[in-house]
């Protein structure tokens, strides 16, 4: 079998930079791998998006760049959304297979992907876990997602700073993702790490879930149980952080500290109108190049190897989060990961005059 071995070095930039730094053929034979599709199923890779709804990332940058960075290495990319439903999740991944594929890239939702994971592989089929984790994948392509959390917790801390109050007083709302996300403990044990550090406990800690208007609803209660006093709130993500900030507009409570994560639309202009203290910006391109290099050298029949691994032993190549507050919206859009047209609407754009959003 064919070595390659991928470390991800130096962060460059904010980006995990994959070097092939080895690849020569091996002297045995390739003993009983039966990983070999061959034909047209070699060239094709199946991917699979969780939804729409918890985030815009998955249709308007996943997409895009796990299929630029596929084509362009001169593969077949069929990448389809299982919107949210474990059962069409399923028949897409029953469908490709059927197709074939040489290499399989799967969102996780709900934990649909963990039988297509077992399919594939039985098939000979390799499974990259792309962002969120999957029992028995060979490999998972993400973003140091506990770091995305550590972020999360500075933000809660920067934006209780600022309104002057003290983090071992502070009346804190803890509103995580979807525990069926294997990232969102990830996420959490981040941001608790930073918070507790800091003397912060939850004064209230509803469901997780990946829904705004769900999160409004949540935060709403706890508020009302919290008879209407909160300082801080803790969000896993830009979506959720919107829903939660309707409550907190609903009931004239300014100066919160919010975080988010993921640098989306409503996310940066909340930022911009002081409703969102910061969110974590999470350059997908630098997750999907990450992925495609693995995908790719295993569509070539190489073995790639990462740097790190996840507690299970899946090999793991993370990424690197950025925390971005009103002034650093502007690197986003320069990214090209945002558009100052969309953000700078209405209210926002005396704002984004402000801070240099053009
Ligand atoms: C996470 C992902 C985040 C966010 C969230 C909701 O797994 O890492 O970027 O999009 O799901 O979909």
């Amino acid at each position: 079998m064919k070595r390659t071995s991928l470390a991800s070095a130096a962060a460059l930039a904010g980006a995990a930079a994959l070097v092939l730094t080895a690849c020569s053929s091996g002297d045995s034979g390739d003993s009983g791998d039966s990983g070999d599709a061959g034909g047209e199923a070699g060239t094709r890779a199946c991917v699979i998006l969780p939804d729409a709804a918890s985030s815009p990332r998955w249709e308007n940058f996943d997409r895009k760049y796990l299929q630029e960075g596929l084509e362009a290495a001169g593969f077949e990319a069929d990448i389809q959304n299982a919107q949210g439903d474990t059962q069409q999740y399923a028949t897409i991944a029953d469908q490709q297979l059927t197709q074939g594929c040489g290499v399989m890239l799967l969102v996780d939702y709900n934990g649909a992907a963990g039988a297509v994971t077992e399919n594939a592989q039985a098939q000979g089929i390799p499974v990259i876990a792309y962002d969120r984790p999957i029992a028995g994948a060979d490999y998972y392509v993400s973003f140091d997602n506990i770091e995305v959390g550590r972020l999360e917790g500075q933000a809660v801390l920067d934006g209780l700073e600022a309104a002057g109050k003290d983090p071992a007083e502070a009346v804190v709302v803890y509103m995580g993702g979807d525990p069926a996300d294997g990232n969102a403990a990830m996420f959490r044990d981040g941001a608790v790490e930073v918070m507790e550090a800091a003397g912060i406990t939850a004064a209230a800690e509803p469901p997780g879930v990946w829904d705004g208007d769900e999160s409004a609803t949540n935060f709403e209660q706890a508020l009302t149980s919290l008879g209407g006093e909160v300082d801080a709130v803790w969000v896993a993500n830009d979506t959720n952080a919107a829903g939660v900030i309707t409550i907190l507009q609903k009931n004239n409570l300014e100066g919160v500290a919010v975080s988010g994560q993921d640098a989306n639309v409503a996310g940066l202009q909340n930022i911009l109108l002081g409703w969102q203290t910061a969110t974590v910006y999470k350059p997908v391109k630098d997750e999907a190049d990450a992925a495609v290099e693995v995908a790719v050298a295993l569509l070539n029949d190489e073995t790639p190897e990462a740097d790190q691994t996840l507690d299970d032993g899946t090999p793991y190549i993370a990424a690197t989060p950025i925390l971005v507050g009103p002034e650093q919206v502007k690197d986003v859009v320069a990214a090209g990961d945002a558009s100052a047209e969309e953000i700078c609407q209405g209210d926002v754009a005396p704002m984004c005059e402000e801070y240099g959003v053009e």
